[in-house]
């Protein structure tokens, strides 16, 4: 893995935090990465870690046998189509953008290994969860592919069909848990707390309740159940939410993202 050479084209936000993954968990070695974007002033801090830094896609993109495509959706089939000269059979892209398929992709670029990886904003602190599809059925490839992504939270494989239900259960679910998050720091405001002292509260109980499932591997019924005591103030409030439509204002804010982004 040390010797792949991988590019990063578009390093912005997303971009970024996958550079961070990479040098921090040192996946490859410095001199292989090559990210790009017009305005690489924003890209100094990096300087001194021997990645190389351009704003040269072609450059980039021939000194390279993984493209991550780290533009915005509306660049990535024009962007493509000006690299496609130098893009060959060896070379694997994977895209980040939402709503460009691997077809659209193949279109432009041919017959190769394309893969679409859709993270979420929590890869800044190496806690996304990546939804991978791709072509490949190459398990090398396949493999190669996950580590990466591997290096900014954990990876799960999918069908193409759903990328965009990822895209809102994943990457827009960031928005919706810090919603949640703010509605119970507001409450928690109300009955005597300061805001800092219930965000420090809410902030680990939302972290404490995500790894009790993500450890015990339990349906989040089976927890609520034990902090549910017959009569007691828990079941209390919880009813009262849902009685105000707690579980169908969440459920329908999904559906309504997933009908947008089909548009
Ligand atoms: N944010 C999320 O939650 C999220 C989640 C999953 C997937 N995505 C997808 O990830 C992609 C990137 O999102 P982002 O939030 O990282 O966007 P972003 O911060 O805007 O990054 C895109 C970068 O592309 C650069 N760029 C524009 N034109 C270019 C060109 N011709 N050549 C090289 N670089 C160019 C821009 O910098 P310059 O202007 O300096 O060139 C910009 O920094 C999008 O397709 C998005 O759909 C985002």
């Amino acid at each position: 893995m040390q010797n792949k050479k991988i590019a990063i084209i578009g390093c912005g936000n997303l971009g970024t935090s996958i550079l961070n993954g990479l040098l921090e968990k040192k996946v490859l070695a410095p001199n292989n990465i090559h990210v790009t974007k017009r305005n690489i002033s924003t890209l100094k801090e990096f300087e001194a870690t021997g990645i190389h830094i351009s704003d040269n896609n072609e450059l980039a993109v021939k000194n390279s046998e993984i493209l991550i495509i780290a533009l915005k959706p509306y660049n990535v089939v024009k962007e493509l189509e000006k690299l496609k000269d130098c893009i060959h059979e060896n070379h694997i892209i994977v895209s980040l953008a939402t709503g460009i398929t691997i077809h659209e992709i193949a279109n432009v670029v041919g017959d190769i290994e394309i893969f679409r990886a859709m993270p979420n904003t929590a890869a800044d602190v190496s806690e996304s969860l990546t939804c991978l599809c791709s072509n490949s059925t190459d398990k090398n490839t396949k493999d190669t592919i996950n580590y990466i992504f591997d290096t900014i939270g954990k990876t799960i494989h999918i069908d193409e069909a759903l990328m965009e239900s990822a895209t809102v259960l994943g990457a827009c679910g960031i928005a919706y848990v810090l919603r949640f998050i703010r509605g119970m720091i507001q409450g928690g405001i109300e009955i005597g707390f300061d805001a800092k002292t219930a965000g420090e509260i809410v902030n680990q109980t939302v972290k404490g309740a995500a790894e009790l499932l993500i450890r015990r591997k339990e349906h989040p019924e089976y927890e609520i159940d034990k902090v549910t005591t017959p009569k007691g103030c828990t079941i209390a409030g919880l009813n009262e939410m849902e009685h105000n439509g707690f579980s169908s204002a969440l459920i329908k804010g999904i559906t309504t993202s997933y009908k947008k982004i089909e548009k």
